[in-house]
């Protein structure tokens, strides 16, 4: 196992953060909201054995904190481009993207943007389509709640959301890691990110323009992306890989590590 390096490179006069282990092909980490790229800490372990694993802080998370400022608008495309620039900073002519959640929008966002840097996508727990009115209205409910409130209030509101229900019963571990990692979220980061999702378009017309390998995975347990929103994407790409993971629920690689790695292992292999 490769340890971990912390680095930063530079997009539109910001300065991001990401993190990097192991060599070979390179696979790129996109998180979710309001997590950062220490969700993937578990992932960089397993996979820097076999992959140049790179691991993102979008602008406004994690180490990219103070990249974001109050009232700002965090797009998808932006999230894409950061991810893009990243590869550029890294010289990494293609990569297989994974991304989360948020990090899945974004994964969509580069696919559309720039589909020749891609050579595999793996699409975890999101969605490709774009959120309703009452889903539009909530996200900015959100951002101006946590712009008025600081962001004391979400991790108590988000875990029951994020966690599944097998998680929130057996562990605790993971339940308090992922509260502390809300905790630490900037309300400038999760207002930007709010913003920026509600206006994400619908991407089912990309995902049916795919030619690379692309894994949809969900855990069983997801009630934010239910399986069914993995099901259709699968459904809507040529090359795709279904699996659906007992026991977890939104956040899939924290809720059962073993196996989420050993599924994104065997795509890996296999694309
Ligand atoms: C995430 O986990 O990234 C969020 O649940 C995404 C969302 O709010 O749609």
């Amino acid at each position: 196992m490769a340890e971990s390096t912390e680095n930063t490179f530079p997009w539109r006069g910001k300065t991001l953060a990401y993190r990097e282990a192991g060599q070979g092909t390179p696979l790129l980490f996109l998180h979710a909201f309001p997590l950062s790229s220490r969700m993937w800490d578990g992932q960089l372990a397993a996979f820097s054995a076999t992959h140049r694993c790179l691991a993102l802080d979008f602008a406004g998370f994690g180490g990219s904190a103070s990249a974001v400022t109050a009232g700002e608008i965090s797009r998808m495309e932006d999230l894409a481009d950061q991810a893009r620039t990243l590869l550029d900073h890294a010289a990494a002519e293609r990569a297989v993207v994974c991304g989360l959640s948020m990090g899945g929008y974004a994964a969509l966002a580069f696919a559309a943007a720039a589909p020749e840097r891609l050579a595999g996508l793996i699409l975890a727990d999101t969605r490709a389509g774009a959120d309703n009115e009452e889903g539009r209205k909530g996200r900015l409910g959100m951002a101006e709640r946590v712009s008025k409130e600081g962001t004391g209030f979400l991790a108590e509101a988000m875990v029951p959301k994020l966690l599944g229900a097998t998680t929130r019963a057996e562990r605790p571990q993971v339940v308090s890691w992922v509260s502390q990692e809300i905790a630490a979220a900037t309300p400038e980061g999760v207002a930007a990110a709010q913003r920026g999702m509600a206006e994400r378009p619908d991407r089912f017309a990309i995902l049916a323009k795919l030619t690379v390998p692309t894994l949809a995975l969900a855990g069983e347990e997801d009630e934010l992306t239910p399986p069914d929103e993995s099901r259709r994407m699968a459904a809507a790409v040529a090359a795709s890989n279904l699996v659906i993971l007992p026991h977890a629920g939104h956040l899939s690689n924290l809720e059962t590590p073993e196996a989420w790695n050993g599924a994104v292992a065997r795509f890996l292999r296999e694309m």
